[in-house]
């Protein structure tokens, strides 16, 4: 990889750390990380704690909002930035409902402020790679699925953004011939992911008896992509991307709501029994469907696999076992979270930030 001096915005976060974590045990990367994240409820430092041990010296983290013009341009000359691989977002779409607004400033206006960053660097910059949603192209009926050809539908407040901010790349492309790629994914799950999405809110409130809300009539389908997986196709990308190019990733995943959550509770049912025996699958809670909520999301990754020979290695059965595994293994780091108490900890340890 001819990147030398990688910044990746938003690494405290469960797909940004996942990503960091993984490049930097790569023997043919040699390069540096410079993890630029604004620690919003989101991101937690937590999550790279082993990764902060075991390369000082080729990984840095630095604080900083994307929004905060004049701080990325000092981190961009002062760390001599020549690859950017842009995670940083507002990424839940129940939030988007509520309140917009920070999703338009991070989501549109950082990345905007990145690729300023970026093209200010001129020859000395190698590649803008942003991380987008399939969730751009609106909703599907029963057949089909999202090519790269399809035209860009969203449906929410985030999605709209995301849109946003992936035309802004592609035009930066056209018009500046900033050397840029972008990949549409589809829904995510693994170690690390903050227990407001689907898959680790449910592995928790069943552990703790808890009810499992299922939106609407449960029927919504997503599919879903080991986390670890999507990292190396990002990895491939940053490697041997061409520019001005855009590849879907998919996990070969497709599943409704319900059998998603039906198979978590038989999971924790298997591996950490409920003390009183029973299914978890009581807990199951029908409630008031998500507004403008997409019925169906289906992701066609031949591109990727043809020209970069990428597919995923986890089936679903194998990446939900070791997510519910995960999530057993390390309940310390569920229960910061859910008390609050990593908050606390970030502003000890790095003050209230901007
Ligand atoms: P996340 O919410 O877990 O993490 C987002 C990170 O960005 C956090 O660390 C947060 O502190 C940081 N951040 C937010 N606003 C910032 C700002 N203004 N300046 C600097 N840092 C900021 O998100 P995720 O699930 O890891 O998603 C990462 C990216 O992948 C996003 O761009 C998202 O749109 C995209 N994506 C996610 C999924 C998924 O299933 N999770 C699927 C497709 C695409
Ligand atoms: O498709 C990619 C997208 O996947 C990413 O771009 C987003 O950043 C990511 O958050 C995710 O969006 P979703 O809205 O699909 O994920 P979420 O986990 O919020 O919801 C998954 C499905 O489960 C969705 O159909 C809504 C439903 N749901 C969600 C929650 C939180 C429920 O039924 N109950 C719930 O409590």
């Amino acid at each position: 990889m001819n990147s030398n001096h990688v910044m990746v915005t938003g690494g405290c976060g469960f797909i940004g750390s996942n990503f960091i974590r993984h490049l930097l045990a790569r023997a043919d990367f040699q390069g540096r990380v410079i993890n630029v994240d604004a620690l919003t409820y989101a991101g937690n430092p937590e999550n790279l704690r082993d990764v902060e041990e075991a390369c000082p010296g080729r990984y840095l983290f630095q604080r900083a909002d994307i929004c905060d013009v004049s701080l990325l341009r000092k981190i961009f000359d002062e760390q001599e930035i020549d690859t950017v691989c842009h995670f940083a977002a507002e990424s839940h779409v129940d939030r988007s409902i509520l309140r917009p607004d920070g999703f338009i400033q991070t989501n549109i206006i950082g990345t905007f402020n990145l690729l300023e960053a970026a093209r200010a660097r001129g020859k000395a910059f190698h590649l803008f790679h942003h991380i987008s949603t399939d969730e751009v192209y609106g909703s599907l009926g029963p057949e089909g699925s999202f090519t790269e050809e399809t035209p860009y539908r969203p449906n929410s407040p985030y999605s709209a953004s995301k849109a946003s901010s992936d035309h802004l790349v592609r035009a930066y492309h056209e018009t500046y011939g900033l050397p840029t790629t972008i990949s549409n994914c589809s829904n995510n799950y693994g170690p690390y992911q903050f227990p407001e999405k689907l898959i680790p809110l449910v592995i928790l409130n069943a552990l703790e008896g808890k009810p499992l809300p299922v939106y609407g009539d449960g029927k919504n389908v997503r599919d879903w992509l080991y986390v670890t997986d999507h990292c190396e196709a990002i990895r491939l990308i940053l490697q041997r991307g061409r520019r001005g190019e855009t590849y879907n990733i998919g996990g070969r995943a497709e599943m409704e709501n319900i059998a998603i959550v039906e198979r978590v509770c038989d999971l924790v049912d298997e591996l950490a029994p409920s003390p009183g025996g029973g299914s978890r699958r009581r807990l199951i809670t029908f409630v008031k469907d998500r507004p403008g909520h997409d019925r169906r999301y289906a992701i066609d990754f031949t591109k990727l696999q043809r020209e970069l020979g990428w597919s995923p290695a986890e089936s679903f059965g194998t990446g939900l076992r070791k997510t519910v595994r995960w999530y057993l293994d390390h309940p310390g780091w569920s229960r910061r979270i859910r008390s609050g108490e990593y908050q606390s900890w970030i502003r000890e340890q790095y003050g209230k930030g901007s």
